[in-house]
């Protein structure tokens, strides 16, 4: 499947892609509140929604690090120090990082060599952070500010409905 810019598989849009991932994400988490089942379908519907992904997944905050949670795609690295790596910098900072190429940022931990380009979003829940999502793909520049915004707005979806 080929990223094609304004289209993605069946030529739907960006805006199309989103559209759906949010419709499907709030039938899939209606009614649960546990967060591990929750980011587990998170992971799984973003990887089979959205096109040309080789990683779609959670790193979970445990103390001062990121232990990786439910994800889709090749076993990936366990534990990211808070800081390190593109996870680490969008743990610490609280925003989501958009790298076009991850060859330009210095500080990129390989889990996959196919990865190239990466979006990472953070989870925050009532000003806590819960820890991050991360997506990878093996196209250079294959997110752009409407999948930061795209994704940014499923991580609150997932927030919303988890806990008490
Ligand atoms: N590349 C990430 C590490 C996680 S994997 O890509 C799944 C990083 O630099 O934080």
């Amino acid at each position: 499947m080929t990223w094609q810019g304004s289209g993605g598989p069946g030529g739907a849009t960006r805006a199309e892609q989103y559209a759906d991932l949010h419709r499907a994400l709030a039938g899939l988490l209606a009614g649960e509140q546990d967060f591990i089942a929750n980011a587990a379908n998170f992971a799984a519907l973003v990887y089979h929604s959205l096109p040309d992904l080789n990683w779609a997944g959670c790193y979970i905050l445990r103390g001062q690090e990121l232990v990786l949670g439910p994800f889709q795609g090749r076993p990936a690295c366990v534990r990211i120090a808070i800081g390190r790596g593109v996870c680490g910098t969008a743990a610490a900072r609280r925003t989501s990082m958009l790298v076009p190429d991850v060859h330009e940022f210095p500080d990129h931990i390989v889990c996959d060599p196919l990865s190239r380009s990466e979006l990472v979003v953070p989870l925050i829940k009532d000003g806590s952070l819960l820890g991050v999502f991360d997506l990878d793909s093996p196209l250079p520049g294959r997110f752009n500010e409407e999948d930061r915004a795209g994704m940014e707005m499923a991580a609150r979806t997932l927030m919303a409905v988890y806990g008490p």
